[in-house]
């Protein structure tokens, strides 16, 4: 039978009967200058930091229920949602530009180097700005053909990473707790082939402190922890520059310059192309007429937003596995049945045939996203449950609070990939398809998808035709910089089979 709150006809503007006022919404009391900051001061605050954004959201469940809001000064009202059904209103009804906040410091940076910057670039600018990137970006980033064209050197990436698994791993195979470092080199390597078509070269064996890879690898760590910071507290870089926000401006700096030196490579190198073969992503960029300037842009945002989201996924998805040991073994008879052992050549027509791989990568995204959750800045009034939402409020979809729900997933904390096989007796039939969102809603989805789950699906390929992955520590979860990091040390064991 359909479902119908998912076929339910949305018209936002026909609800008026019995609607509460946006001031009736449930939250925090709000003080005068600070709003709701309070809660996170310590001794007044409920002791939760910001980065347990997750224990944060299910204290405010506790207390408020399914919708409550935060008012912060200088900001749009907030509302925060775990029902899905307002979720889906939300986004069925944005407009053609959806506004997504966040990343203000980075807004900031740019606006200041504007000799750098034409625009904000299609992560951070809103309206006809970020669809003028967006548009000419998209259909090249999705093509099927165009992400293919990676395997190759993904693959390669993979086996790299496995080697060098082999080169640093202790005697008793357990790896050292700076392993989540590890997964940010491969993940850097990959966007990096994508982005600057180049090998960086951060999964060498030696790499100096100095190096340009371990350097973009700390100024990409250093600027999510400082994101994390300035933004969600008060914001006191909006009035100087904080000591933090200045090392936030050297790494972008670097990042920018760097950026700026392999796309002017690439444009060199075009010049002298006879285009006889294949060109890459960026390639098709520049050849297409986006501006190399607006390229760099493109690529930086690449680098924001395609580093920490697939290392902590894959984390994540390691660990799962490894404390399922079921799951894993189910997961490596897939692969070995429609792959083969390791050595032998990835294609695109297997990869379309691993459900199970597909199915323990969103189980594991169901559990821990690599957004916490999703957010935008409404373009019209709203009602959402039975509240009235002014037009310009921040609504936040509380996606991993929802899943972690029994209601809307029986059993919720335990991985179960085959809820999502379909015809398995566990198949989860009824949840609504507005809780498990991991890269985003709409025309502002994730460009970088397809890519992600193709670096994803080779990694966790070879991982498990060349090891069998244990963990025995602590359980893992998570703490929020701006995406969701694994709260524990990756003390995974590989073991070689
Ligand atoms: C597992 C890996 C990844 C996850 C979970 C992820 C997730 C997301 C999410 C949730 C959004 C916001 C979507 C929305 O507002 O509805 C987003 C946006 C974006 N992602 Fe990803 N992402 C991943 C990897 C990547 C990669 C590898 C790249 C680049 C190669 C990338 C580039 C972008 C860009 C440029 C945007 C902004 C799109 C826009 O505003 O139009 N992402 N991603």
């Amino acid at each position: 039978m359909k479902d119908p709150r998912i076929s339910k006809i949305i018209d936002p503007t026909c609800e008026t009967d019995n609607v509460k006022t946006f001031e009736e919404v449930p939250g925090l009391r709000v003080l005068p200058i600070i709003g709701t900051t309070w809660g996170f001061f310590p001794h007044i605050g409920d002791g939760i930091p910001i980065s347990r954004m997750l224990e944060l959201q299910k204290l405010r469940f506790k207390q408020f229920g399914y919708i409550w809001r935060d008012i912060v000064p200088g900001r749009p009202p907030i509302v925060y949602t775990a029902d899905p059904e307002d979720v889906e209103k939300l986004f069925k009804t944005e407009g053609k530009h959806p506004v997504r906040p966040g990343m203000e410091t980075i807004k900031a940076y740019r606006a200041q180097r504007i000799q750098d910057f034409s625009s904000a670039g299609i992560l951070l600018s809103s309206g006809e700005e970020w669809w003028n990137t967006r548009s000419k970006a998209q259909h090249t980033f999705l093509k099927p053909k165009n992400v293919t064209h990676y395997i190759t050197e993904l693959s390669e990436i993979a086996d790299d990473f496995v080697n060098r698994i082999r080169l640093i791993r202790p005697e008793n195979n357990e790896m050292t707790p700076d392993f989540l470092n590890e997964m940010y080199r491969w993940a850097l390597e990959t966007v990096g082939v994508v982005g600057l078509n180049t090998r960086l070269g951060c999964l060498q064996q030696d790499l100096a402190p100095d190096s340009e890879a371990q350097k973009m690898i700390d100024a990409a760590n250093f600027s999510f922890s400082a994101i994390n910071e300035l933004e969600h507290k008060f914001p006191f870089w909006k009035f100087f520059v904080t000591p933090m926000l200045r090392k936030l401006y050297d790494a972008q700096d670097f990042f920018t310059e760097t950026t700026i030196k392999y796309i002017n490579q690439t444009v060199e190198a075009l010049k002298g192309s006879s285009f006889d073969s294949y060109l890459s992503i960026i390639e098709q960029l520049l050849v297409n007429g986006m501006d190399p300037s607006d390229v760099t842009t493109m690529v930086i945002d690449m680098l924001m937003a395609g580093v920490d989201t697939s290392a902590n996924t894959s984390a994540f998805l390691i660990y799962y596995l490894a404390k399922n040991p079921d799951k894993q073994e189910k997961l490596r008879e897939e692969i070995f049945s429609v792959i083969g052992p390791k050595g032998s050549p990835i294609t695109s027509n297997a990869l379309n045939n691993l459900p199970y791989l597909k199915a323990c990568i969103k189980e594991s995204f169901r559990l821990m996203p690599a957004a916490n959750a999703n957010a935008r800045i409404t373009d019209k009034d709203l009602v959402l449950s039975g509240y009235s939402i002014p037009k310009g409020s921040l609504v936040v979809a509380l996606h991993q609070l929802m899943s972690h729900l029994d209601e809307n997933f029986p059993d919720a904390q335990k991985f179960i990939p085959e809820r999502w096989i379909k015809g398995d007796a566990q198949e989860s039939k009824t949840h609504h398809p507005y809780v498990v969102m991991p890269f985003g809603s709409g025309t502002r989805m994730c460009i970088g998808r397809k890519l992600a789950e193709l670096e994803i699906d080779q990694l966790i390929i070879k991982l498990l035709q060349n090891f069998k992955i244990e963990y025995h520590h602590e359980d893992m979860s998570c703490f929020m910089r701006v995406t969701n990091m694994p709260d524990q040390p990756l003390l995974f064991k590989f073991i070689d089979l």
